[in-house]
């Protein structure tokens, strides 16, 4: 091999050179434009604010299926969502759980299976909870049904989102 191979010439170094800082400019330049089309997608979630729900007055010892709207925003797209919760005063506590089963999230319901009163049953695996949302042992849930985080304001019930028991 001759030793000319391994020598850059100056066209190669200038090549090397400008594509080099070409680079370096271009990224420099891309980059603002890339944060800002990503901008939304990497922020943290908007915590969803409290939605007014129903009246305290409507709400009794008897779990009660309440729906309700919520805005979502999802990066750029905003959308309404129906929720449902199921909620019931014991004294002055509120309970709102959230019907969404945690074996594979069908939908429970209250008082809706004869041989199993004043309990939740979800009917796709006969999933049991007792009325405060604890899942019965040896049914298929092996979580209590999420509770809602609600404020009562003015005599009516809001609500926030479900989260697993102990985060709420
Ligand atoms: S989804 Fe509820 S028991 Fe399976």
């Amino acid at each position: 091999m001759s030793e000319k191979k391994h020598q850059v010439s100056r066209r190669q170094f200038l090549n090397y050179t400008l594509t080099g800082v070409g680079g370096f400019m271009a990224a420099g330049m891309l980059m603002p434009m890339v944060r800002f089309a990503l901008d939304p997608v990497l922020r943290p979630a908007d915590e969803t604010e409290l939605v007014q729900v129903v009246s305290v007055d409507e709400i009794t010892d008897e779990p009660q299926r309440f729906d309700f709207k919520i805005k979502q925003k999802d990066a750029w797209y905003e959308s309404e969502e129906t929720k449902s919760a199921w909620v019931y005063k014991e004294g002055d506590k509120i309970t709102a759980l959230s019907p969404v089963c945690k074996h594979l999230g069908c939908t429970v319901g209250w008082n809706n299976d004869p041989s199993n009163k004043n309990r939740f049953f979800c009917p796709c695996h006969y999933g049991l909870y007792e009325k405060d949302g604890k899942n019965v042992k040896g049914t298929p849930p092996l979580a209590p049904l999420d509770v809602y985080e609600h404020a009562v304001k003015d005599g009516y019930l809001f609500l926030g989102k479900a989260k697993p028991r102990g985060e709420a």
